[in-house]
This record gives structure tokens, sequence and C-alpha cells, in this order.
């Protein structure tokens, strides 16, 4: 009988600790849901003493998102541990916590200033205090591949015995090379000798591009759950991608013959929706959710795959749900469809944000020809974000023109009131943009500015990702119109609000009923 593999998805947790890939309650509840759509078998929701927000998140989730167990970081002290608890409590028997804490030589004493039988010690208080809260426990040695074996071998015999049920084995930093890692972990089931106890599971980073290399060695040699994440966002230079390790497993089901949970259609869906929640692009040559991952531009290429799909392609663009996400509703669709299609997508609307979202979709389809999964996401998106915003942008007139000089006008609500500023730029978006910062302050620096066809054809909506800096904060915004003008303000609010200190400039706060 085939091996089963869990799959647990740190999107929420080790994802949005990305540069600027913060996400609200509300978006890390859609992830959520569509990552419980997609089977994942365990969802870390986030590190809930980092913040009330954190706390929020996981707590929400684990009290409305059904199917996979819902997880909660912490560290291996006990106020993080019960603060973890509280916040995952609600999914009762499908609840865990995720302690951890580092056992390589350089993290011990260079960050923890503990030695070894102290951080052992630590580790198995901690498992204790959580498996008096949870059914489920999973402890990880961090920084495990810069650990010295023996004493990795002590402090995993010594967890799973204080009761911890799922042993991760992260590559913190990516430094570790498939072979070593492998053996790393098959010696690790070897020598300890309550391996039999526990599930281990593989964590690794992609410092060296080698992330999704050793999650497979490590399952190779024994590991049974991997920690990954949608488009292999995490920490630096990310995490294992989930959508890439499942697809090897599944086109290489000759070499692994391994089960899982995951429904391979939803690929694609996910990992839109986590790249225009979080304004992180997938690069077009990204391996199975790229833009042109089954593209073929080469003529001979192009003539074998007509002639034989095979002769180029070793799984189908359906299979990860590439063709599966072309929308077939237009202006005469109804709400029951609509709503059909949103809960294939992986997004569940309540009937007041259903009737908000309908109207918003019926006023897109008189505009296009025909709406797209992505239109569908940017509609949710951009409804739920203007329920929370302290800026709401009210209307937007630019001009320009090959003799004028570009001009925009632009009308914000912020916090209630009406504010409204004309400003002149180098072209209608700069002329917006500075309209806008006119009128909050702090403005951010500007990082990034990219606009994305969504869909094809002239009538296409344009997303724009803007990314400010504001110290040391880094936050992502985004926007969706059929008018770029529009999209580029849009996601210039977005990213403002995420701000939290933002708030309107003194000197316009009396210019209001405009
Ligand atoms: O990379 C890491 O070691 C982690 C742990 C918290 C599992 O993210
Ligand atoms: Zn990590």
């Amino acid at each position: 009988m085939a091996d089963r593999l869990y799959i647990f998805d740190t999107t929420l947790r080790d994802g949005e600790q990305s540069p600027g890939c913060s996400m609200n309650i509300e978006e890390k509840l859609r992830v959520a849901q569509a990552l419980a759509t997609l089977g994942v078998d365990v969802i870390e929701a986030g590190f809930p003493i980092a913040s009330p927000g954190d706390f929020e998140a996981v707590n929400r989730i684990a009290r409305t998102v059904q199917g996979p167990v819902i997880a909660g970081l912490a560290r291996a002290h006990d106020k993080d541990i019960e603060r973890a608890g509280e916040a995952v409590g609600p999914a009762g028997d499908r609840a865990r916590i995720h302690t951890f804490i580092a056992t390589s030589p350089i993290h011990m004493q260079a960050k923890l200033r503990m030695q070894p039988d102290q951080v052992l010690e630590r580790a198995v208080e901690a498992v204790k205090l959580a498996r008096n809260l949870v059914p489920e426990v999973e402890f990880s040695a961090e920084d495990s591949g810069r650990t010295e074996m023996d004493f990795l071998c002590r402090v995993v015999e010594a967890t799973i015995a204080a009761g911890a049920r799922i042993i991760n084995i992260p590559d913190t930093v990516g430094y570790m090379t498939p072979e070593e890692f492998g053996s790393r972990m098959r010696e690790l089931i070897e020598r300890v000798p309550n391996s039999d106890q526990a599930v281990f599971s593989v964590h690794c980073h992609d410092d060296l591009g080698l992330a999704v290399a050793n999650s497979l060695a490590a399952i190779e040699n024994g590991a049974r759950q991997v920690e990954c994440t949608i488009n292999g966002l995490g920490e630096r230079a990310g995490n294992a991608s989930l959508e890439e390790i499942v697809m090897i497993l599944k086109t290489r089901a000759d070499r692994y013959d391994i089960e899982m949970g995951i429904d391979t259609t939803k690929i694609v869906p996910s990992s839109k929706l986590v790249s225009q929640i979080t304004g992180m692009p997938v690069q077009p040559n990204k391996a199975v959710v790229g833009a042109n991952a089954f593209a073929h531009e080469a003529g001979i290429h192009q003539d074998g795959v007509l002639k034989h799909q095979k002769t180029y392609e070793i799984m189908t663009p359906e299979s990860v749900g590439w063709t599966t996400n072309r929308m077939v509703l237009g202006k005469h669709s109804g709400r029951a469809a609509l709503k059909a299609r949103y809960e294939e997508l992986g997004v569940t609307l309540d009937a007041d944000q259903l009737n908000a979202v309908f109207e918003h979709f019926k006023v897109l389809a008189d505009k296009k020809k025909e709406v797209f999964d992505e239109d569908l996401l940017s509609i949710v998106a951009d409804d739920q974000e203007v329920a929370s915003e302290r800026v709401k942008l009210v209307s937007l007139h630019a001009a320009s023109g090959t003799k004028d000089t570009p001009v925009a006008a632009v009308e914000l609500e912020i916090e209630g009131e009406q504010h409204r500023a004309t400003a002149e730029g180098d072209g209608p978006v700069d002329a917006a943009f500075k309209a806008i910062n006119s009128m909050v302050e702090p403005n951010g620096k500007l990082l990034l500015y990219s606009v994305n066809a969504i869909t094809s054809g002239t009538d296409a909506q344009g997303e724009v990702t803007v990314r400010l800096q504001d110290g040391t904060r880094i936050v992502n915004g985004q926007g969706a119109d059929t008018d770029i003008v529009v999209a580029s303000a849009k996601a210039l609010i977005d990213a403002l609000n995420k701000l939290p200190d933002m708030h309107a400039r003194q000197v316009h706060a009396q210019y209001s009923g405009v």
C-alpha cells in the first residue's frame, strides 16, 4: 500500500514573513479557505504571540475553516505556547501547537545563549506544556541542518518521549545539499529508538535554490510530512514550493509511491489568489504556476505538442487548474452560478458579500466581454478591502495627451471626511500619485510599481502592484481596474492603508464637502 504524505502549508506563517507579504485578517481567512479547498492536511495559520492581529487571525481560522488541522507556532516559552493553545483551541481535535527551539551550535551560543542541556530541557518542557493544551504537538529543532547529529538525536528522542507526535527537521538557512539532508533524515529515523512513535517532517528554505530538492531527499528517506508554501513564499529566498513538490510526486508516481490529499486542479487558483493578496507576482517561467509553464514558443515544440501532447508536456495544464480557470459566466449569469464558481475558487461568500460582489460583477461584465477567474478574485479582494479601509477612492479624473501636461484630480474619503486634490505629473499615473500623496501622510518610499494585464485583450483589467517602505516597514498594495490609472490609484491607496500611522495630511483636513 502506498504511504501517505501529509502536506503542511505554512504560507500564512513562514510565507507571511516574506518582506511586504503581510496579510490582514480577511485576507488570511480567504487564503486559509482556499488551502482547505486545495486539500492540504495542515494549515499553519500564524504565530499567535506575535501580535493581537496574528492571534485573531489564527483564532478565526480555527473557528471557521473546516477540514485541515490548524497549527499555531510558538517558541519554547510558556507564554507563547499558552497563547498558541488559546488561538487554535476552537479547532478541537484538529488543533496543533508547533513549538520550536534552535539546536545548532551557532544558534544556541549566539542567539539563545544557552547550553545544549538547557535547550534540551526547554524543548521537553515546552512539548509537555503544549501536550496539556491540545491533542497534537509538533516539535521543530530549528537549524537542524547545522545541528550536531548526536545532539539532534537526543533532542528528538526526548521530545517524542515528552509527547510530540510530529518531529520537524528544518533546514532553516537553506544550507544543506540533497544527499546530505536525505542521509541526515534516514540516520535520525534509524538511530532514535522511539522514532516509530512520530511522523518525521521536513521544512526547507531556498537560499541556495535547493528547498524542493532537499524536501524530496527527506521524503525519499522517510519524512512523511512536508512543510511548504504556495508560490514558494517564505523568509528570505522562501520555502519549498507546494505546487512543485506535489506535482513532482504526482508526475513521477512511478518513482514515489506516495498518496496525498491534494486536489491538483486547485493549484493554479490558489497560486493566483496568494499572488494577488500578497502582491508578489509569480515569475512567468516558474514551474507549474508560471504564465509560461505550458506555453510553447519554438515551432518544433508546437508541432510536437499538436501531434501528441506528451512530446513536450509531462503533465497537462488542466491537471493543475490552468484551463479550468476560464470563466464561463457572462453578464446574463445569475447569483447561484457566481456563488458556485467562487466556491470552486475556494472563496466562501455569505449572503451580503454575495450581493455586493454580484453588483460589482455585473458592472464589470458590462465593460468586458469575458470575465475570468482572475477578475472574480480581484472583485472580491476589492470589496473586502474597501469595507475596512481608512482611505477610500471616491473619484479620479486624469487627462493626458501628446501635447498636454498630464493632470489628475482625485477625491478621497479619509476616515469619513471628503478630501480633494489636483496635481500635475510626468504621466497620468504620476499625477494621480502626487495628488493622493498630497492628502495623506506618511506616504512611504515607492519601492516598486508594476502593471500586469490580468487577462488577455485590450479590455483586460490591469492589475497594479505598489510596494512602499516607511521606516523598516514594507507594504504591498494591489488594485485592479479596466482603467490603468484607476488601478494604480487603488493600488497606492491599498498600500497606504497598510501603513499603521497613515492619516490625513493636516493641511487638507478642512478641504471637505466637495
Ligand atoms: O525555518 C525554520 O526553522 C522555521 C521553524 C520555525 C520551523 O520556520
Ligand atoms: Zn522556516
